[in-house]
């Protein structure tokens, strides 16, 4: 085994990032636009699967983001991310994403979102490579992987279905 795919605690690739929101990411509404949520969720966990998988990682899936709240012009966003699940190439990335204002330190932070992203790791020719083991450090790390697993058996079943349904239906 080299030593890219030697097991990795998940503590290893855990990243957090922040941003601190403008008007010019304001929806129709003058809230700050989802999209802008989702791509820095994206980010951090591309973050995390390149350092898990030790090289490029790619988003293949994103199927569940839970919009909590909405997220003011002037808010403190920010992520934590870490591995939840691994498969023979496939991550699943788990993204928690809370708000604080700029200027009132007081107020604590609010949990506004929560996303689950697949990425795949690639190698130079993009094609699928294995990815290192995950090593489970805490209670929560044991309840997030279970909780993927579950996720991960939902994903395949859907596919497979409309998969099936497609050539029922060709
Ligand atoms: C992701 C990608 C590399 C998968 O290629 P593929 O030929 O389907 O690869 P495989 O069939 O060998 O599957 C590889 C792994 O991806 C997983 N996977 C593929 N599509 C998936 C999906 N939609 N949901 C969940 N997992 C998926 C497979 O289950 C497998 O997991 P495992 O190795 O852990 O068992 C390919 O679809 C791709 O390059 N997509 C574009 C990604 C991209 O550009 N993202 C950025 C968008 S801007």
């Amino acid at each position: 085994m080299t030593d890219l795919l030697l097991p990795r605690p998940t503590s290893y690739a855990r990243v957090s990032l922040a941003m601190l929101t403008a008007r010019s990411q304001t929806n129709l509404l003058g809230n700050v636009h989802g999209g802008e949520i989702v791509k820095l969720a994206d980010s951090t966990a591309g973050a995390v699967a390149q350092r898990h998988s030790g090289g490029p990682a790619v988003t293949a899936a994103l199927d569940e983001m839970l919009f909590l709240r909405p997220v003011h012009v002037g808010d403190i966003v920010r992520t934590d991310a870490q591995v939840n699940w691994v498969g023979r190439s496939s991550m699943e990335v788990g993204v928690r994403v809370e708000t604080q204002p700029w200027n009132d330190p007081s107020q604590g932070t609010l949990h506004v979102a929560t996303a689950y992203f697949v990425f795949v790791a690639i190698d130079s020719d993009g094609l699928a490579r294995p990815v290192p083991d995950l090593i489970l450090e805490t209670d929560e790390d044991r309840r997030r992987h279970r909780e993927a697993e579950i996720r991960r058996a939902h994903r395949l079943a859907r596919k497979a279905a409309i998969e099936a349904e497609r050539q029922d239906g060709s």
